[in-house]
């Protein structure tokens, strides 16, 4: 006999936020209504993270139809040391886990895949929904001396950059908090429908700059974060030599000290904010010279050259911000000391 309990359980339970297991090789499809796909069934970003069961192992390939990109929101907890949720890429970058708190990632075409594994009991849900790309082109721009430093997440945008392998350096406005810049997606060619490289927080996450195999690419932030997160985009003919090639992030008002060490080989450091920087200590190779240039690393923007035999007696040093300031060890390691200028009230 059917209780009316049973059956009003039975009419709850689709409602209920909870599935505790899951499974390998769920394939997700943009369904004809654009709705978005939720683990668990119902599960958005205003619920807390749903209850995973131990010693679950899943995985979801999510589908991007041509011209679509998706936007995934997961929330979770992994409870032991080996398990992770792991992001892949459609160009197979990957982005590792223990812990997700509903900031978003972005994936275009073909697809994306989610994978979790956990030992622990641990809690995870997520929601991808699908959206076309903004078809946006503000500017074409050839990248030759003169270096472009863009605000990359602030607004929609998009434009083609060329060069011969275009250098990008990602500059998140709050380096602890990056991840506005996965919103920002590089693709060969002039639009997104050409084959997608990374996005810049994936660049980011390398420290280094990222250097584009093809002439011509296209770059679309596709989300307004309303951040100052800014991307240098270069020629690699100027800095392909630099190794290794560090962003300098310090403060207004802040000393930060800064190493690099490149062995037999050139190491830089570029800033691009406003403040003045005063160079307060170094230490560096007797033998090697410390270059400043006020832009890509050409005769046109140099500024002046240091050896370490003689640096000591000019300290301190002052350059100006503004554009951008880069610091060229020629070899060996070296250990800078900048004390950045108040912010301008
Ligand atoms: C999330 O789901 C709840 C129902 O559980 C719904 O009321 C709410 O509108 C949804 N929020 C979003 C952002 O979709
Ligand atoms: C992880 O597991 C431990 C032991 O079972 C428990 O005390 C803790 O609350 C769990 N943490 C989370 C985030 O689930
Ligand atoms: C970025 O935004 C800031 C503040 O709005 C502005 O001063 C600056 O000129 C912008 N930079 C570029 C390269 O557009
Ligand atoms: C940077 O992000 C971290 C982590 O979200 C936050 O705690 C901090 O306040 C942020 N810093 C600034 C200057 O906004
Ligand atoms: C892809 O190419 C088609 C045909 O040239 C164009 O209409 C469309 O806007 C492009 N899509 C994107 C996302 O750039």
């Amino acid at each position: 006999m059917f209780s009316p309990l049973i059956f009003l359980l039975l009419l709850a339970l689709p409602l209920a936020i909870s599935a505790g297991k899951c499974r390998i090789g769920t394939v997700v499809n943009r369904p004809f209504t654009n709705q978005p796909y939720s683990f668990p069934t119902n599960w958005n970003e205003s619920h807390s993270a749903p209850h995973l069961d131990a010693d679950q192992s899943c995985s979801w390939v999510v589908t991007i139809p041509q011209g679509f990109y998706v936007k995934l929101v997961i929330a979770g907890r992994i409870n032991d040391s080996v398990g992770h949720f792991q992001m892949v890429d459609g160009n197979g970058n990957v982005v590792m886990s223990q812990h997700e708190n509903k900031e978003p990632y972005y994936f275009p075409s073909p697809k994306f895949t989610l994978i979790v594994n956990n030992e622990a009991p641990a809690t995870f849900g997520f929601k991808v929904q699908w959206a076309p790309f903004p078809i946006i082109n503000e500017y074409e721009a050839g990248i030759a001396m003169l270096a472009h430093i863009v605000n990359i997440t602030e607004n929609v945008f998009g434009a083609e950059f060329s060069a011969p392998g275009a250098s990008l350096m990602a500059f998140p406005a709050n380096t602890s908090h990056s991840h506005t810049l996965r919103s920002a997606m590089v693709f060969q060619g002039k639009d997104a429908n050409g084959t997608y490289l990374t996005n810049l927080f994936n660049i980011y996450n390398t420290h280094t700059q990222y250097i584009a195999p093809n002439a011509l690419i296209y770059i679309v932030n596709v989300e307004a974060q309303g951040v100052k997160d800014k991307l240098l985009v270069q020629s690699s003919q100027y800095t392909n030599d630099l190794n290794p090639y560090h962003q300098l992030f310090c403060a207004p008002g802040a000393t930060c000290s800064k190493t690099l060490n490149g062995g037999n080989s050139k190491s830089g450091l570029v800033y691009i904010e406003d403040q003045d920087q005063t160079l307060n200590a170094i230490t560096m190779d007797v033998t090697a010279t410390l270059s400043i240039y006020y832009g890509s690393q050409t005769d046109f923007f140099f500024l002046g050259s240091y050896t370490g035999a003689t640096i000591q007696s000019n300290l301190p040093l002052t350059f100006s911000g503004g554009y951008m300031t880069q610091y060229i060890i020629s070899h060996g390691k070296a250990e800078l000391t900048l004390q950045m200028s108040n912010d301008v009230l």
